[in-house]
């Protein structure tokens, strides 16, 4: 079993590239140090798993490029299905849990490893952990790009992490903001007049009748 060394990243100072300078404050993680940790978080997977077929579940939508990267790496018999999760909340915090998406292997007494992009509060991961007990495999491992200790709610430890990270709002590598940035290559911070301008946009509009009195 890992943990296999999660790392809080160097501060490095890589520029961000030019089209995205207007909102993305800083690069947290570049792409080649995310290429480089996948490489040995699968490693560690495929010694931990060895001689044993595994069932990987991955969450929709944010782990599409980090499952793609860490699967590619994994030299092990696998079969791969997904859960949808969507939280429905306004801005960058998360709010109720709907599922979009179930899954359809039997994963009845197989090994599970467990993928999502990023361990925050725990809420998410501990439902889909419930619901995944529910169908008795033989174990389930989890397996994230981040984590934000800081952030924890809920009793839940991914046995394997790519990056520690503090308590920041990232985008990038399939992570997004209002369902933008998930097409980045690298993770980064956002500023703080992005947050700012998608919550004014979340705000729902006047209603016609309040805004013609004013004009009025
Ligand atoms: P949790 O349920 O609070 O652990 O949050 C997990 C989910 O919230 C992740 O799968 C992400 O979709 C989302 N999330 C949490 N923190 C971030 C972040 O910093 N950037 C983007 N998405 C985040
Ligand atoms: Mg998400």
């Amino acid at each position: 079993m890992s943990p296999s060394f999660p790392q809080t990243p160097a501060r490095h100072g890589v520029a961000v590239p030019r089209r995205w300078r207007r909102e993305v404050e800083r690069i947290l993680i570049t792409d080649a140090q995310i290429a480089r940790r996948i490489r040995t978080l699968a490693r560690a997977i495929a010694r931990d798993f060895a001689g044993r077929e595994l069932v990987v579940v991955s969450l929709l939508n944010g782990t599409v490029m980090f499952l793609a990267d860490l699967i590619r790496n994994l030299s092990l018999p696998l079969r791969l299905d997904f859960i949808g999760v969507s939280s429905y909340g306004a801005g960058t915090e998360s709010g109720e849990l709907v599922f979009t998406k179930e899954l359809r292997l039997s994963v009845r007494g197989r090994d599970v490893l467990l993928v999502d992009d990023i361990l925050d509060t725990g809420k998410t991961l501990s439902r889909v952990r419930a619901r995944l007990r529910a169908l008795r495999p033989r174990r389930i491992r989890i397996c994230v790009l981040l984590n934000k200790a800081a952030r924890r709610v809920e009793p839940v430890a991914a046995d394997y992490v790519g990056f520690e990270i503090p308590d920041e709002f990232v985008v990038g590598y399939g992570l997004d903001f209002a369902e933008r940035y998930r097409n980045l290559p690298f993770v980064g911070v956002l500023y703080p007049h992005v947050y700012q301008q998608g919550c004014r946009r979340a705000r729902p509009a006047r209603p016609r009748a309040a805004r013609a009195r004013r004009r009025a």
